[in-house]
Order: structure tokens, then sequence, then C-alpha cells
């Protein structure tokens, strides 16, 4: 594979959701170069069929290898659910899903496990499974929660129907007694503040990310892959509009990126003339 210290780690979402991973990455791995993908066409990802998942994948990492990639961070639990494993057997690079390093997280820190999280997510079971066989003594409940994303994408964080949405969602698991919750989608991560207004402060919150990021960094290590260099910018490149997404992307990130948009059929690349970048 030759020096793959210096090229960048590739990390995709249906949407905004993966921006929370990528947070994660800049915190604890400052120095490395990050393109991010965003299937904002075919968003969301969490109504659509293992098939579709499987297939759009495949897509994404396809686009990703011609970019030189060194490792691929799926930001998303439901393509890590559904897609992971057939994904692993058909491509080189190294992919990292959030599904176990967020059930390990979640283990350490309790006992009755909530997860929420999409509906395609909850049907594989892949939490559940994940997470019993890290503890078998572990209970686990699943919520799904459709309306969360379409919410995050509109930027209706704060609406007062939000949070009863929430609300309405955490209710069950709330009356099983959780101890623990685990933001099964990234970008319910985007809800936190709305969430932990809900929860009763003895439930903790696990964040997958934070878990898939000292993987990435352990795997880097093992592979002697860590970039010694300054890192470039973040690349963001999506399959729908570059501006809707530079636009919505600003408030998570705190600053306008420059956002490409590609069609990963043909993979041809166009940039957003009318985007800027300070990042
Ligand atoms: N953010 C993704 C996840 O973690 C996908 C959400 C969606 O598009 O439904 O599952």
């Amino acid at each position: 594979m030759g020096n793959q210290q210096q090229h960048p780690i590739g990390i995709f979402d249906s949407g905004l959701g993966g921006i929370t991973v990528l947070r994660a990455l800049y915190r604890q791995l400052p120095q490395e170069s990050i393109i991010y993908f965003a299937d904002t066409a075919r968003l969301p990802y969490g109504d659509r069929s293992p098939e579709e998942l499987i297939q759009y994948v495949r897509e994404i990492l396809t686009w990703m290898e011609a970019q030189g990639v060194k490792m691929v961070v799926m930001a998303c639990n439901t393509s890590s659910a559904i897609a992971l494993d057939v994904i692993r057997s058909e491509f080189k690079t190294p992919v990292l899903g959030l599904i176990l390093p967020g059930a390990r997280g979640a283990v350490s820190q309790g006992k009755r496990i909530g997860v929420i999280a999409t509906q395609a997510t909850v049907n594989s079971g892949a939490y559940q499974n994940a997470i019993l066989e890290a503890s078998p003594e572990a209970a686990v409940w699943q919520m799904p929660c459709p309306e969360f994303v379409p919410l995050i994408e509109a930027n209706r964080i704060n609406d007062p129907h939000t949070k009863r949405i929430v609300q309405k969602r955490l209710q069950p698991l709330l009356e099983q007694g959780i101890d623990t919750l685990v933001y099964g989608c990234t970008h319910y991560r985007h809800l936190s503040g709305v969430i932990q207004s809900i929860l009763p402060s003895h439930v903790t919150c696990v964040d997958p990310a934070e878990y898939v990021v000292n993987a990435t960094e352990q795997e880097l290590e093992l592979m002697g892959w860590k970039n010694p260099q300054p890192p470039l910018p973040t690349r963001f490149a999506v399959s729908g509009c570059p501006d809707q997404f530079a636009q919505s992307a600003k408030g998570w990130l705190g600053y306008q990126p420059l956002v490409e948009q590609v069609d990963l059929k043909t993979l041809t690349v166009n940039s957003s003339p009318l985007s800027i970048t300070n990042g």
C-alpha cells in the first residue's frame, strides 16, 4: 500500500450526523487530514432497506478509495449496523464501524442500557447483539426515533415540538429504569441539550463517536499510519446540494466549509462556487 501516513481518513454519513464524529476526530487526532462525505441526496438512511444501504456504502467506498484514503470510519450507525461486514469483505481499505466500539462503551458505563437509533439500526438488532455479547448480564431496550433526523436536518433543534417528540421517545426507556443511554445514531448527539434536559441525572449518555475515535487511533498506531505532518484542511463532499450542506454544517463546525458535489455513479466532482471556507 506504500506510505499511507499522510493520506486522509475518509468518514461518511447520510448528512449532518457525521459531524459529531468529525468533531471527536478533531479533538483526539488533530494531526489527521479528513475527507467527509454526506449522502444528502439519499437521506435519511434510517428508512432504507439493507440492499439499498449496502449498495450506497459500496458506492461511497469506491469513491473514497479513488480519493486515496488510508482508512474509512463509518460515521453512520445505520451503515455500520447493516453494511460493515459485507463492505469489509469487498474492499482492501480498513473500515471501522460504530456499533462494536459503542457497545463496549455502553457496558463500561451501566447495566440497564437504552439505545436510541434509526428504524433500520433497531431492526438489525446490531446494538442489542453487540451489547449482550460484551456483557451477557446487561439488559437492553431499543427505541427507533424516525422523527429526529428530519428535525435535525431542518435545524429545528430548539422547537418546542422537537422537545415533545424527544420526550415521547425517551419515556418508554425511562419507564424501564435505564441507567445508560446510547446515541445509536450520529445525528442524535446534536440533540444532546434537549435529551439531557429530559433525562434524570443518574442516566449516563454514551456517544459511540468517542469510542470509534479511540479505535481509529489504535488502528493507526498498529499500522504505523499516524500522520507526522500538519493536516490538510478537511475536504467536504455531498451527493445533494453543496450550498445547503455548507449552510447547515456551519452552525455545527463554527466555519462555513467549502463543499463539493460528487456524482457517485460517474465519480465526477463539481466544486460549489458560492461556498467560502476559513477552516
Ligand atoms: N446518522 C446516521 C446514523 O447514525 C443516519 C441517519 C439517517 O440518515 O437516517 O444512523
